[in-house]
């Protein structure tokens, strides 16, 4: 059986490896998915885009394909209602992550309109969070399944 998980990543995560390195870290983001399709347990697609419909048009996609979604929404975990409402429109597992720990940071990254719609969160664990991403996304696809 194949299990599909689709990546989606939002803006500025396409500077990965120079932005903000003591924050973000110094991998890049294809550093990242070449870590990701390393594991081997899915089927990957892997995406970014600094367009927030864009990401709302990966989301219906990753549904449509009968994907497990894994999304770091970046800044649009903030502020979109549109990713809300995208998430919360689909049928199938998701999970919000990030490469840092957005609750011991400003106020305004203490809130995520996101959280309120995925399946679960993982957050602070730089680019290992892509990896339990990913393996969370796989035990949710395979529980529903059973
Ligand atoms: C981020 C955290 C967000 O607050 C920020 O806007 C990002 C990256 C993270 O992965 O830590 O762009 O999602």
């Amino acid at each position: 059986m194949t299990l599909a998980v689709h990546f989606i990543n939002g803006p500025n995560l396409n500077r990965l490896g120079t932005r903000e390195p003591q924050v973000y870290g110094i991998q890049t983001l294809a550093d990242i998915e070449n870590m990701i399709r390393e594991v081997g347990t899915a089927d990957i697609t892997f995406r970014q885009s600094n367009v927030e419909g864009e990401l709302v048009n990966f989301i219906h996609a990753a549904a449509d394909a009968g994907a497990a979604i894994v999304i770091n929404p970046a800044a649009y975990t903030h502020t979109s209602v549109a990713l809300h409402d995208a998430l919360k429109s689909v049928d199938v597992p998701s999970v919000e992550i990030h490469l840092s720990q957005p609750a011991k940071r400003e106020t305004f990254r203490q809130r995520s309109l996101v959280a309120e719609a995925v399946t679960g969160t993982i957050s602070g664990f730089g680019a290992q969070s892509y990896i339990l991403g990913l393996h969370a996304a796989v035990n949710l696809l395979k529980a529903r399944k059973r």
